[in-house]
């Protein structure tokens, strides 16, 4: 998986390239992961875009408890985005971007009309944290007909514009973002949809926080899938862990249970959506906090 690290360095190269970036855009298209929208939101993301019109994708659609995804989808239109509901990778609701950029830009299009001026196609760019879908999105929207100039050798890269249909116009390189790594709670959700290196964070910790969190939050799926009972006190999870394990083979001579091997089997089983559609944050605990 490609991770980048962030230092205090990368945040301001980071946020130099975005600011400039938005020089020429009418619209920002905010990429979030279904799965955690507010732990895979950037801290300033709002402070940065301002009040440029706003479409939020929840991303990894596919991965997501449905319910919990028309949650967030109200939440955040209460606060005045566009959202769309999506999967990158099979293009489920890519359709929708469009359009959706064009609601946004209903002010602007009464603007230039108010001028007298023909209305041009919307600009618009992707932002969001690592491994949050940005490549995918983009390759699913490009058009392979379109000449690339800044592949050619000896030309230097220029901004790209990727026409998505006739109305929109998307920025080729997406603007990455850091993520809320600070806050133990959002780096544990974050590790455990896969969207920080594992390298960060202890694997059997994440693995620990993320079988706590089906336990009481999906307890069907959990057992569905591992064919375990359940204990009624969840605070000492290891006992869950070992039965996992030994149900899995995950074995080590002396007939003891592989801790390693379960880890990363729950979070691999976890993450490409095995266990089920699972969704680490509701938009009830966020006003809670
Ligand atoms: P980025 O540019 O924002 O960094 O993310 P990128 O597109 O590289 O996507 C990261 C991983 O997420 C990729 O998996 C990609 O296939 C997967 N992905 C993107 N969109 C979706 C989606 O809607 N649903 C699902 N299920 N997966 C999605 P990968 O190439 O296998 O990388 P990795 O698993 O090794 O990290």
């Amino acid at each position: 998986m490609k991770t980048i690290q962030w230092y205090p360095g990368h945040m301001a190269k980071a946020r130099r390239e975005i600011k400039e970036k938005l020089k020429m855009i009418d619209v920002v298209i905010e990429l979030l992961d279904a799965r955690i929208p507010l732990s895979s939101r950037n801290p300033i993301i709002d402070e940065l875009t301002g009040e440029k019109p706003r479409l939020i994708l929840l991303n990894k659609a596919d991965l997501a408890d449905e319910a919990h995804t028309e949650q967030w989808s109200a939440y955040f239109r209460s606060q005045g985005a566009e959202v769309i509901a999506v999967n990158a990778q099979t293009g489920q609701g890519v359709k929708k971007i469009a359009p959706a950029c064009q609601k946004l830009a209903h002010a602007l299009y009464k603007k230039w009309e108010s001028k007298g001026m023909k209305p041009r196609a919307l600009r618009a760019v992707i932002l969001g944290i690592p491994n949050v879908g940005k490549s995918t999105l983009i390759n699913r929207l490009v058009n392979k007909r379109q000449a690339k100039v800044g592949d050619r050798p000896g030309v230097t890269k220029q901004q790209q514009w990727i026409k998505v249909g006739n109305q929109l116009e998307l920025l080729d390189t997406p603007g990455i973002l850091w993520p809320k790594f600070d806050d133990q709670q959002v780096g544990m959700r974050l590790a455990a949809t896969g969207a920080i290196k594992d390298e960060l964070l202890d694997y059997g910790d994440v693995a620990a926080f993320a079988l706590r969190f089906l336990a009481v939050e999906y307890p069907n799926k959990l057992t569905n899938r591992y064919e375990i009972e359940l204990p009624d006190d969840l605070d000492d999870i290891g006992p869950v862990f070992e039965e996992i394990g030994r149900k899995r083979g995950c074995i080590i001579r002396g007939g003891l249970v592989d801790f390693d091997k379960t880890a990363e089997l729950l979070l691999r089983e976890l993450r490409s959506g095995t266990v089920g559609k699972i969704t680490f944050e509701t938009p009830a605990e966020e006003s809670q906090a």
